[in-house]
């Protein structure tokens, strides 16, 4: 009979182990790895149940070709998704997860949404003519901004109504709480959203106004609907599962607010990011331009979106800051054998997506930011996947390249641009808390084709933890 070895972990209290978890998750879990190698557990699910990491591209591979009946996601292993609701796809699991999956993929195919190419262009100009030129632009906030009010336009439609700005900044507030430490232990410490702080009452009253609004606009599309309306909730009313029945006006809630959410918290952060590390490194940012330029003033966006140099950097600022550090949790179903391991059902696994993107024997030289590692070379799905995989890898994987690589493309071509010389270097707080949120960059003027400066020096590459 086959031994299999049990993962190893810290023995600390559990309650300290989750207030780690809580405060300070991203080093915590590195320290981990560190100590423990690519498998261990701790103690930091619900009632202190036991989660298993992994750091290892093999068990990721079997993990990811493992089907639903042995592993699967949803509410079963994690919980109920505050804003996004049960009816969302990140909640659902099994047979449901399946049919909702099956009636969103074609809406955010890569042709249907190659077709917003131009409007993301468009934003993205006009949030850089808001700029004032040597003054400290908060990218961040900036990005969330334009990829709300894309989320707006490509989800329901609607462009500059006072219903959407109204959304937009309901959103905004949400994702950008005053105290986000508090605000995220709320949801595991009940007794916090009792407290003499408010903020618990305040995301209600806030959740409550995003569903008005949600529910005004689902009723205005099933009232008037329009065959040549291209938006993703006229799409989603149309279409039918394989049963014939529609879709409910729950079902529609939670999928627009799940997808609109995305962008503006996880492109956003992985585009502010990018615009450090471009701007940081000289040598970098004089490749792009240069590669940028040699399609002339007025790209089309296709031909952007093929560019080896752009993708190089894409694919390496989604490597080295990966926004989800973890893949969603996997419920172990059916009794799994990953490698030397083998886990009974019951058991939740969270694949690291950081760890395997910061593995040496992978990726040489891992915390340094250096595009070249992707130039005529693609990694496996268990060795780079920034948007997960298996049945549940991320279905705005094309939306979201489309909108980073075209917003960049844009701003990086018509503005001189440099980092702000008071900003921090960025350090890793997690999907959550993005220190993101601290990066600064100043708009030098404008810029046409082919005026790269050769004047500053190379710098070195250097580390990230
Ligand atoms: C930089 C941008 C993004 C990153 C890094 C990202 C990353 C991820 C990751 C890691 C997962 C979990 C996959 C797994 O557990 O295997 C996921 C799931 C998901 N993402 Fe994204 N995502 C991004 C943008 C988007 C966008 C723009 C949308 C929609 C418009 C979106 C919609 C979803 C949905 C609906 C799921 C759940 C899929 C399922 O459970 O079947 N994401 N994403």
């Amino acid at each position: 009979m086959a031994t299999y070895k049990v993962p190893n972990g810290p023995k600390d209290y559990p309650c300290w182990q989750k207030l780690q978890w809580l405060t300070r998750q991203d080093g915590y879990l590195q320290d981990c790895f560190h100590k423990y190698g690519d498998v261990f557990t701790l103690k930091v699910g619900p009632d202190f149940a036991s989660y298993v990491f992994i750091g290892s591209p093999q068990m990721v591979q079997e993990l990811f070709a493992a089907g639903p009946q042995q592993v699967d996601s949803g509410v079963e292993a994690t919980n109920n998704p505050f804003l996004l609701g049960e009816k969302s796809l990140v909640s659902l699991s099994g047979k449901r997860h399946r049919q909702q999956r099956k009636l969103l993929t074609p809406c955010l195919h890569e042709k249907n949404v190659k077709v917003y190419s131009q409007t993301i262009r468009e934003l993205a100009e006009s949030m850089a003519r808001g700029w004032t030129i040597d003054q400290p632009i908060p990218i961040y906030q900036s990005l969330q901004a334009i990829f709300l009010d894309l989320g707006n336009e490509i989800l329901l439609g609607s462009k500059d109504s006072q219903r959407s700005q109204k959304l937009r900044d309901l959103l905004l507030e949400i994702m950008n709480p005053k105290r986000p430490v508090l605000r995220a232990m709320s949801f595991y410490l009940p007794f916090l959203q009792w407290g003499p702080v408010n903020i618990w009452a305040n995301l209600l009253r806030e959740k409550q106004q995003i569903d008005d609004i949600l529910y005004a606009e689902i009723r205005e599309h099933r009232e008037n609907p329009d065959p040549s309306q291209i938006d993703i909730l006229s799409v989603m009313i149309a279409s039918r599962y394989d049963t014939g029945e529609p879709m409910t006006d729950l079902e529609l809630r939670d999928e627009v607010i799940t997808l609109m959410a995305q962008s503006p918290e996880v492109a956003g952060t992985s585009l502010a990011r990018a615009f450090y590390w471009i701007l940081y490194y000289p040598q970098v940012y004089e490749k792009l331009l240069q590669e940028l330029d040699s399609l002339g003033d007025n790209p089309d966006p296709q031909e952007i979106m093929k560019l080896p140099y752009l993708d190089a950097v894409y694919k390496e600022f989604m490597r080295i800051y990966p926004t989800a550090v973890l893949t969603f949790p996997r419920l172990v179903k059916k009794t799994l054998q990953l490698g030397d391991y083998q886990f009974e059902p019951g058991t939740i696994i969270l694949p690291s997506i950081h760890a395997i993107h910061h593995r040496e024997d992978i990726y040489p030289q891992a915390k340094e930011f250096k595009p070249e590692r992707f130039l005529g070379r693609d990694f496996a799905p268990y060795e780079y996947f920034p948007f997960g995989g298996g049945h549940r890898r991320c279905i705005g994987t094309m939306l979201a390249q489309l909108e980073m690589k075209l917003v960049l493309a844009t701003i990086l071509s018509r503005w001189h641009l440099a980092l702000d010389s008071s900003m921090p270097k960025p350090s890793y707080k997690g999907a959550l808390l993005p220190s993101a949120n601290k990066i600064r960059i100043v708009m030098k003027g404008k810029r046409t084709p082919s005026q790269v400066s050769s004047k500053t020096p190379d710098r070195s590459f250097s580390g990230v933890n």
